[in-house]
């Protein structure tokens, strides 16, 4: 069943826009993939970006961006963005998987978002906890606000499978001990991620390519609003809860206007009207092809989505002109 579908206010043309300022943004990357340097790959790509952010005909104010005014030259929380044209909520990361990119690892690439104005999520920064699962289940049958086991149970249940036949996707990290044993008391499969949460839950949305039928954990409060727009373009259900363990981040939640700091986020509170979602590999992954340099040419794989209709659309781009991927261009 297709998902709900929301009115179209972003016009499809955008999303061509949107597309070659990733692909940009993915070769600056990926001419810094693994040097060690998560820096200079971030630095390169956030430049990048921010250039080619402001040739989009939007008028774009930065809601999800690389930190706050002060804390970073290029792509800061508030920032106007864009060469002028409908009003819009950016959010981006210019290069989401810094480590596995300087590693040279699988699944790094370049996200941005662009939604109707005044519709994305305000978050601080700040870590997530997430649920994810692909389309086609009944609404609500897995949420934050149930166990991991109960939640296992339930979709395997919806996916008339075994518990063991289901495929949970986690951040490796210390902080998932006790949540990897609580899914492994279900014998279900998981699999381990070292970075990269935005694919990470888009995974859910194609279990029979992927082998993932749910995204658990916490990560990246950014990520996960870039990753909801993602979702809410494709369908399945997504839920996040932000962690404000301290006082600091209690006080940048409040000021983003977050009243409630134990709220469950469905996708519609994250990404509340129409949007546009792209992003291009920089390394290779099981979502997108990594950036191929060529002698002629170089080649990026990257997806774009909207909301409106649901259309997920894949470009392999052959690009021959190089003069547009110099730094100073
Ligand atoms: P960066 O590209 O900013 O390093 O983010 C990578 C990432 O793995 C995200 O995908 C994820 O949401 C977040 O880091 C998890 O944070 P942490 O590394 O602190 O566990």
């Amino acid at each position: 069943m297709a998902a709900a579908r929301m009115p179209q206010v972003l016009d499809r043309r955008l999303a061509l826009d949107m597309a070659q300022a990733m692909e940009r943004c993915a070769v600056a990357a990926a001419r810094l993939r693994g040097r060690g340097d998560e820096q200079a790959a971030d630095l390169a790509a956030m430049a990048v970006c921010h250039r080619e952010i402001n040739q989009i005909p939007v008028s774009g104010t930065l809601v999800i961006g690389e930190g706050l005014e002060g804390e970073c030259e290029h792509l800061f929380v508030g920032e106007a963005l864009g060469s002028g044209g409908v009003a819009v909520d950016l959010a981006v990361d210019a290069l989401e998987g810094s480590t596995l990119c300087a590693k040279n690892m699988e699944g790094s690439l370049c996200v941005l978002v662009l939604a109707e104005a005044g519709t994305l999520l305000k978050v601080p920064g700040c870590y997530m906890d997430k649920i994810a699962i692909g389309p086609g289940y009944p609404e609500g049958i897995v949420s934050l606000s149930q166990s991991p086991q109960d939640n296992i149970r339930a979709l395997a249940e919806a996916k008339g499978v075994p518990p063991t036949e289901v495929s949970v996707l986690i951040l490796d990290r210390p902080r998932h001990a006790g949540l990897i044993d609580a899914v492994r008391k279900t014998g279900a499969a998981i699999k381990l991620i070292t970075d990269g949460d935005v694919a990470g839950v888009v995974h859910t949305t194609t279990p029979e390519k992927s082998g993932i039928d749910i995204y658990l954990g916490l990560g990246g409060a950014a990520e996960g609003v870039l990753a909801a727009a993602a979702m809410r373009c494709i369908g399945g259900q997504m839920e996040g809860r932000l962690v404000l363990d301290s006082d600091k981040k209690r006080a940048q939640a409040k000021a983003l206007g977050i009243r409630d700091p134990s709220k469950i986020y469905k996708l519609e509170d994250m990404v509340r009207g129409d949007c546009l979602f792209a992003a291009t590999g920089v390394t290779d992954g099981a979502l997108l092809s990594g950036v191929r340099f060529g002698r002629e040419v170089i080649v990026t794989d990257t997806i774009v989505m909207r909301a409106a209709t649901g259309t997920v659309r894949r470009i392999a781009t052959e690009h021959r002109d190089f003069s547009k991927f110099r730094l100073d261009s």
